[in-house]
């Protein structure tokens, strides 16, 4: 198995564990090659030991800049042989300057339906807005804020009575499936991007 991903998240985890399941399983035929995280406490970067996958927290708050801390997330990155970059959770927005220099395409998980709700509590704007189906937008990463080229959407009905936390469990199912299921049309070749447009071959 050749293609191999590193993985960036900030908290539970639950993305990188869907990850990491469909390649055990051999239902995505790429492997997750190392973990990074900005949060110490992060349960990522346990399931990631508990895998036996390297786990590195990277303190934002020991380099006096954003760049600093991204020049260090790009060595990090350097030391690994990968392919593509797997937001999972990472609860920041990569400048510019790393998505231009780091040398690898990035791709995202996001709860809503792009472009509708991009950025913070994506399942509280749909639930405020009223709208009666949300879901979860895989994407390549680009300079805007859940923003670029979108490879693959899944559907989910908000139901009423739905918290924040209802629609946000079944939208998570949802992305369980949907994560693997586009690092696998990558790790394929089957993706070809035209503009903002993702078409699968
Ligand atoms: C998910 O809802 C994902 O769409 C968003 O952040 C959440 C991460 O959850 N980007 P987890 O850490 O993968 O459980």
């Amino acid at each position: 198995m050749s293609f191999k991903l590193a993985v960036l998240a900030s908290g539970r985890g639950t993305n990188l564990q869907a990850l990491i399941d469909a390649s055990k399983m051999g239902e995505m035929p790429a492997q997750v090659e190392v973990v990074i995280s900005d949060k110490k406490e992060a349960q990522a970067l346990k399931r990631a030991q508990d895998n036996k996958i390297p786990a590195i927290f990277v303190d934002p708050s020991s380099f006096p800049s954003k760049k600093n801390f991204e020049q260090e997330l790009i060595r990090i990155l350097n030391g690994f042989d990968y392919d593509l970059i797997c937001l999972a959770g990472f609860m920041r927005i990569l400048s510019p300057f790393f998505i231009n220099n780091v040398g690898k395409p990035i791709i995202n998980i996001h709860p809503s339906l792009l472009p509708a709700f991009p950025g913070l509590n994506a399942q509280k704007q749909a639930l405020d807005y009223g709208v009666k189906f949300s879901g979860c937008t895989v994407h390549f990463v680009d300079e805007g804020v859940d923003s670029g080229p979108i490879i693959l959407q899944a559907v989910v009905p908000v139901e009423e009575g739905d918290t924040e936390e209802t629609l946000a469990q079944r939208i998570l199912q949802e992305e369980h499936r949907l994560y693997p299921l586009a690092v696998k049309l990558i790790a394929e070749g089957r993706i070809r991007i035209e503009g903002r447009k993702v078409f699968i071959e």
